[in-house]
């Protein structure tokens, strides 16, 4: 297939990229400089030229706090360029995965959300990441897969941050009371592989199995890294940021394995074979 992928650039979208060659797929890159998801002109002229026959829309505005301050460059990116991709796609009849999030959740409680959960997002990114998804219902084949905690080899994420911060610092405090399961980039782009394959389309949560909060996420990536650093739990009331997240991001995996999907293997094997590779 001839597949364009958003965001190629990006700490996902790099992986996917090499996922869909690795299946034998031509792939499209799409990022800034070169193009622009907000200009709709420059979108349908990379579409015309090559004729996609799917679309994996991994481009995103996901600074989570800046959006606080800047959410018209958040909505413009997350909105109106996932319209636009959503509109190219559908013109050429191709297929579409639109990488959601777990921030499109409210986050109550504490059982695992599924799908079908009303979604109430506390913050800009999440708020314009639902929007996305309406958007992204333009295109008739739609895959809307809901992720979380994204790591990987490319880009800045939390498994570097403490890593980074593990070599000048004794103590580092990581916030305890937000559960959630962090996902390796490699392994959601070889499902994102198998799924732009299929025609199971609908909503998915995706991501690693097993639950955790950042701070055991830290603890876990400062053990297995080696490094003596002592990481201090604290509530997110006692941590500062500009944007309010949300306390349960425990998403059930149920949907995917009913569909026939493979789910993905424990968060701390993969957070092994990632920094094996760091
Ligand atoms: N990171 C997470 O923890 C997380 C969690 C849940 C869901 N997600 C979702 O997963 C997807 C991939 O995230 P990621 O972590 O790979 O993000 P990322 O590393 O920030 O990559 C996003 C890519 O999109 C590009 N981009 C931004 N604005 C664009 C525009 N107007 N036109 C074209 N390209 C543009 C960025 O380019 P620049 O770098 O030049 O801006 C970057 O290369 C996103 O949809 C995100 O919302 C991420």
């Amino acid at each position: 297939m001839n597949v364009i992928v958003t965001g190629s650039c990006g700490q996902l979208g790099i992986d996917v990229c090499a996922a869909l060659r690795a299946n034998g797929h031509c792939v499209i890159e799409l990022d800034l400089p070169r193009t622009d998801i907000t200009d709709a002109g420059q979108v349908l002229s990379l579409f015309e030229q090559n004729r996609p026959d799917a679309v994996i829309h991994c481009a995103a505005f996901t600074s989570v706090d800046r959006a606080e301050t800047d959410p018209e460059t958040c909505a413009r990116v997350n909105v109106d360029g996932t319209r636009n991709i959503a509109q190219a796609t559908e013109r050429y009849g191709a297929k579409l995965i639109y990488i959601s999030s777990d921030y499109v959740y409210g986050g109550t409680g504490s059982e695992p959300l599924t799908e079908s959960v009303e979604p109430h997002p506390v913050n800009v990114y999440g708020r314009t990441k639902l929007e996305g998804e309406e958007e992204a219902k333009r295109c008739s084949r739609l895959f809307i897969v809901r992720t979380s905690w994204v790591f990987g080899l490319h880009g800045s994420n939390f498994v570097k941050t403490m890593l980074h911060l593990s070599e000048s610092m004794d103590v580092l405090r990581v916030v305890c009371d937000q559960i959630g399961s962090p996902t390796f980039t490699e392994d959601l782009a070889r499902l994102l592989c198998t799924m732009i394959e299929s025609d199971r389309y609908g909503v998915y949560n995706v991501s690693n199995e097993g639950f955790c909060s950042w701070h055991e996420f830290a603890e876990e990536i400062l053990r297995t890294a080696g490094r003596k650093v002592c990481v201090w739990p604290v509530t997110s009331s006692e941590y500062a940021s500009a944007a309010c997240r949300p306390l349960n991001s425990r998403m059930s995996k149920q949907k995917l394995e009913d569909a026939g999907f493979a789910r993905l293997p424990h968060w701390k094997d993969a957070l092994v074979r990632c920094l094996r590779r760091l």
